[in-house]
């Protein structure tokens, strides 16, 4: 197949989140598949050119506003050449620090950022005589790529039986702008109705996606099946309903060339399911690198982006007990300013036992990864998640709240039951803070009893979650696209 991938970021070049990890990793599993697949992302300033050999291509004149826009081109290759890479280079809009704001703040102009990549890509990645079998966008970033494919493209025969998927990561981003913005979309206003891009009076880019493409996803079964409801719909349950027939889960994958605690460069030592000392020696290298007391304490591990989503109101609400306890937590993550303050607050109360990380820190990631004892991920909702996928590949137990992928993923310890033998992790339905509070209570008595604990870890190091069967999966929505 020849498929066309649009998204806002991909590792290694730009990451804000997983959506980063899947976009640089699908195409390559795809291109192993033996399938032709070409990536386009924005030419941000911070892209390493030279690690991905880019190099200018021939301009392309997009229609912008009414007239027309000279935009930039480069080309290059992902994962040493398996996967050619288009970039489109607008400076004024591209070559800021961000990807999408700065200083907590999203920038004013991301519908004119996003419409003009979308619009460059439809230009730049015509290839004469070879439509591509699939159009596969992420996210509202790339949503309006599938609304010019069905609309302004529609008779275009660079873009014949071209088919489109479009892959929601989040439902909770939707890319919500006034209507004043709506000519930059380029787009007729004969689009503008409630059964496409209007939005109770605003331009909802992301339902553009939903409604346009021709087949829909979502990064697990069970989040496929919460954002038809008006809890994780987030407004456009309904919307989803219509096309439930059309709409599919996913669960992603992770790459284990890079998430491996056997090869993985960024720790101090390594290990594996069958010698667990690296470990030991990871979490003794953690305490000291966070300036905690290095001893045998169990150590709690968090990282995350500092939003709501990821249930970082719970925590704060229970450190102060979880810390009266012999425990030490250790926390990386950026995000929304008021839990920056809380928990560099809560810090200063606790030296010894709580270590706070404010930044985006990749290495440190992992080493958290590996040096803790369990992982904290109690999301009030989580398409995927691939943090507790890491931790059960890194022999960190996980204790997650049982939504989305964090449910399909995550296979819950209950006391007293047979449940000893396939359990993967803690797990608690009801966001609050007891429960949250409960459930750490009982993973940190588990954690006592030592055998029970290695079960835990070494049957979470086994799963299986590499990108092989998850992009099969993709392979096999494609094909059904191709097919309608
Ligand atoms: P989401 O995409 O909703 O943020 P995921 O669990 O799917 O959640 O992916 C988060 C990714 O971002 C992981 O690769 C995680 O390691 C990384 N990450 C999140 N916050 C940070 C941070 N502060 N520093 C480094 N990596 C981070
Ligand atoms: C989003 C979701 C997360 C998912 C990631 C990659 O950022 O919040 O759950 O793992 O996309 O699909």
């Amino acid at each position: 197949m020849n498929i066309l991938m649009l998204a806002s970021e991909a590792v290694p070049l730009a990451k804000t989140g997983g959506l980063a990890d899947v976009v640089g990793t699908l195409p390559m599993e795809l291109a192993r598949l033996g399938h032709d697949v070409r990536l386009a992302l924005p030419r941000y300033a911070a892209l390493d050119a030279t690690a991905i050999k880019l190099k200018k291509a021939p301009s392309v004149e997009v229609p912008w506003r009414g007239d027309r826009l000279e935009v930039g081109v480069e080309t290059g290759t992902l994962g040493g050449g398996a996967v050619p890479l288009t970039c489109i280079r607008y400076d004024p809009f591209f070559a800021r620090q961000g990807l999408y704001g700065e200083g907590g703040r999203d920038y004013p102009d991301n519908l004119d950022r996003f419409a003009l990549f979308c619009r460059a890509v439809m230009e730049a990645c015509k290839q004469p005589g070879r439509p591509p079998d699939i159009l596969h966008a992420h996210d509202w970033q790339a949503a309006l790529a599938v609304a010019y494919l069905k609309t302004l493209y529609r008779n275009d025969p660079a873009w014949a039986g071209t088919r489109a998927l479009f892959t929601i990561h989040n439902i909770g981003y939707q890319g919500l702008f006034p209507v004043s913005t709506y000519d930059a979309t380029g787009l007729p206003w004969s689009e503008y109705t409630p059964e496409r891009l209007e939005y109770y009076g605003q331009v909802n880019l992301l339902k553009g996606g939903l409604v346009y493409a021709d087949i829909l996803n979502t990064v697990s079964p069970t989040y496929a099946r919460e954002i038809q409801t008006a809890e994780f719909g987030f407004g456009l349950e309904g919307v989803l309903q219509t096309r439930k027939d059309r709409l599919f889960g996913v669960t992603n994958g992770i790459d284990y060339d890079v998430w491996n605690p056997e090869t993985d460069p960024h720790l101090p030592a390594r290990y594996s399911a069958d010698d667990l000392s690296g470990k030991r020696e990871c979490k003794r290298v953690l305490q000291a690198e966070m300036k905690l007391p290095v001893r045998d304490v169990p150590l709690v591990g968090l990282v995350s982006r500092l939003a709501f989503q990821k249930g970082i109101d719970l925590i704060v609400d229970i450190l102060p007990k979880l810390l009266d306890l012999d425990v030490q937590v250790v926390a990386l993550g950026s995000g929304d300013p008021s839990y920056q303050t809380l928990l560099a607050g809560l810090s200063a109360r606790y030296p010894d036992k709580l270590s706070v990380r404010l930044t985006f820190d990749e290495p440190l990631a992992h080493r958290i990864e590996a040096g803790a004892d369990l992982f904290l991920m109690p999301s009030r909702y989580e398409p995927c998640g691939l943090n507790q996928l890491y931790s059960l590949r890194y022999g960190t137990v996980p204790v997650v709240r049982k939504t989305g992928g964090l449910a399909d993923t995550v296979v819950p310890y209950v006391p007293d039951a047979r449940s000893g033998s396939v359990a993967t992790g803690f797990s608690f339905e009801t966001p609050e803070p007891e429960v949250l509070l409960s459930t750490m209570f009982l993973a940190l008595r588990v954690y006592r009893d030592k055998e029970e604990w290695t079960g835990l870890m070494r049957r979470g190091m086994q799963q299986d979650f590499s990108w092989q069967r998850s992009a099969g999966q993709y392979v096999e929505l494609y094909a059904r696209a191709m097919a309608l």
